[in-house]
């Protein structure tokens, strides 16, 4: 039998990005099909001015999930979750989960936010869990509403999931 039939696959390592893992980043968002697809330009500015609070995930060197956020400017303990999204084949091991909890660790961060349509179970899942891992209350208010949308660009509501106090 060949070696590589039998090798387990490798635990992602987590970075910080680069300028170089921008494209990545598009193509991880891209082919997520669920995540919002911004310009190119937007993950390699995200992937310079923003690299201390995202992460890429990289199996064998390639990237194979990311999460992208900022501490918002006029609440700076407070961690915005952008976006964040794995290949699918990498789905369901915990590696978004480990991204966030990873995310957390690296910032001063006693909040984290983020917005999530009311379809997508995968994404709720996901931050409920990271509240319950962290013992922290979970709060679920309405942030962007459909009126929020242009006509000719309508969206779903965005909620926001407020997950305090992240103990420090
Ligand atoms: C959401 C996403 C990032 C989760 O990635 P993942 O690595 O598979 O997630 P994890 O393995 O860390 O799972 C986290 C939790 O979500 C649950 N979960 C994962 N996929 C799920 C699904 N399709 N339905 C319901 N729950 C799901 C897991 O069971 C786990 O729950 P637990 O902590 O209670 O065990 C991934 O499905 C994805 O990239 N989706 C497309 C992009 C997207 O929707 N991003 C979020 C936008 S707000």
């Amino acid at each position: 039998m060949d070696d590589d039939s039998v090798r387990p696959t490798p635990r992602p390592t987590l970075a910080h990005p680069t300028l170089a893992d921008g494209a990545d980043m598009w193509r991880v968002a891209r082919d997520s099909a669920v995540l919002d697809l911004n310009s190119v330009y937007a993950y390699l500015l995200w992937a310079r001015d923003f690299s201390s609070t995202s992460l890429v995930a990289r199996i064998d060197g390639r990237v194979c999930g990311f999460v992208s956020g900022y501490l918002r400017p006029d609440a700076p303990g407070t961690l915005m979750v952008w976006q964040i999204a794995v290949d699918a084949a990498a789905r369901g091991t915990g590696l978004a989960g480990r991204l966030l909890d990873a995310l957390a660790d690296a910032t001063s961060a006693t909040t984290l936010e983020t917005t999530i349509t009311e379809a997508n179970a995968a994404s709720r899942r996901l931050f409920a869990s990271f509240a319950e891992r962290h013992g922290a209350e979970l709060d679920v208010t309405e942030l962007f509403t459909a009126a929020h949308f242009p006509a000719d660009a309508p969206a779903e509501a965005e909620l926001l999931h407020r997950i305090s106090p992240l103990a420090r």
